[in-house]
């Protein structure tokens, strides 16, 4: 066995598909170097006498990642709820993240907002900056520093902003290029990524020329879609010659052209769920954001139905928990409020599927991530869940032990952490 290899055992829970749950207990998982070489009941030859970190008892389950977060809202989470989208930004959001103008403010939250990130076991993250240049830069440092992997893309804003957090189209494109050449391969794991923040805040010269640095550089796209249904009518007024919302990204280049998450997907057409199977564009479905915002239950059952990649969102602070433990939870549920709403059509969400969101169905985002399968990357989370035990000798399976702690588990049962094969330690800034 190479010496960049390391053998771990314990009882390994991840979903090779969506809804299936595999359970390997007591089992050696292999890793050389980043990547998985195999899932063992036995350790196979060759392996005798090398070093084998024993987790006993505990599970593991591939680290959990959460496809859209806005970082500089971090300070904002459990405020101005009693509000609808648009007065929500205009109110709460636009003002903080003018704040980002001075990174000295900046790296204070962000460092903050990283090690919950740690702390609640998100090992892959695809975040919201502010149009900084150089707070934004920062928060990438952070990230790598912690050891996590993440996409993070400076946010662009050219129009129906206020004042403070306004760019004009050329400075915007200019600090774009400049953000991605500084970052684009300053880091393994965390790179940029290009990031209107959404239609209504983006002329058509910036969408466009954005779409052309997604191109030269060949990064990957992010921005919100059909969050709710006044800003639907804005865009409606603003892009009269589109036959939908989707279709004005798709126009400027900014809809599966390169690789694309979009952010709720709540109030999209039969159309425009189409063009997003086709184009492969990624849902981040937010369900904590969905009802503080009272934005509307995504369809996400629909979607995955339709062949759309889907993923797990927090929404910081839309929504306003870290944990993507919890935010699976909360899929469940508002899943639960759509089948009833449905009138008991649209089945609601299982652990084993929930489960796969949170882990394979967002990692894909980031290429052969969220599974225990060979040739993925080792991003795993080590759950000692002896606290939520009632009774001598734990009388639980190990599926009901995920689910106990995916409810009522917090960041205290997570023991230990690895991103693509290393154990990372809690970030010390
Ligand atoms: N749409 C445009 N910007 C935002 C934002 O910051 N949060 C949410 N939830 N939706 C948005
Ligand atoms: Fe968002």
């Amino acid at each position: 066995m190479g010496n960049n290899s390391k053998i771990i055992k314990g009882n390994f829970i991840f979903t090779p598909g969506f809804g299936e749950l595999k359970i390997a207990a007591a089992s050696f998982i292999v890793i050389e170097g980043k990547r998985v070489k195999g899932l063992y009941r036995q350790l196979p030859a060759g392996y005798e006498g090398s070093l084998v970190t024993d987790y006993q008892d505990k599970l593991i389950i591939p680290g959990l990642v959460d496809l859209h977060a806005h970082a500089p809202q971090f300070a904002n989470r459990g405020m101005g709820l009693d509000l609808e989208l648009i007065p929500w930004l205009e109110q709460y959001t636009f003002p903080e993240e003018a704040k980002y103008n001075d990174v000295v403010y900046a790296a204070g939250v962000y460092k903050k907002f990283v090690r919950e990130l740690w702390q609640w076991g998100t090992t892959r993250a695809v975040l919201f900056g502010t149009i900084h240049k150089a707070a934004t830069t920062r928060l990438m440092a952070l990230l790598a520093q912690a050891g996590l992997g993440g996409y993070v893309g400076k946010v662009n804003m050219d129009r129906n902003s206020p004042a403070a957090l306004s760019e004009t189209t050329a400075q915007s494109l200019a600090d774009t290029e400049a953000f991605i050449q500084d970052t684009i391969d300053r880091y393994e794991l965390v790179k940029p990524i290009v990031t209107p923040r959404f239609v209504p805040s983006c002329t058509p010269a910036l969408m466009s020329g954005i779409a052309g640095l997604a191109q030269k550089y060949n990064l990957p796209v992010q921005s919100h879609l059909a969050e709710n249904t006044r800003e639907i009518a804005w865009v409606r007024e603003l892009h009269p010659e589109c036959p939908h919302y989707a279709g004005v990204y798709h126009k400027f280049g900014l809809f599966g052209q390169q690789p694309t998450i979009m952010a709720h997907c709540i109030h999209n057409d039969a159309a425009e769920l189409a063009l997003m199977a086709k184009n492969k564009v990624y849902m981040a479905h937010c369900p904590y954001s969905n009802t503080n915002l009272a934005s509307g239950l995504a369809p996400v059952r629909r979607c995955i139905d339709s062949g759309i990649p889907v993923g797990l969102g927090s929404d910081i602070a839309g929504g306003h928990e870290v944990s993507i433990a919890k935010v699976m939870a909360m899929a469940v549920q508002v899943s639960k409020l759509k089948w009833l709403i449905s009138g008991r059509q649209e089945p609601f969400f299982t652990i084993p599927e929930v489960l796969y969101l949170a882990t394979k169905g967002g990692g894909s985002f980031f290429g052969q991530v969220g599974s225990f399968e060979e040739g993925y990357e080792f991003d795993a989370l080590v759950i000692d869940d002896s606290s939520l035990a009632v009774a001598a000798g734990n009388p639980f399976t190990l599926a009901d032990r995920l689910s106990r702690f995916i409810y009522i588990g917090n960041d205290k049962n997570i023991i230990a952490r690895y991103v693509a094969g290393r154990k990372i330690e809690e970030p010390q800034f």
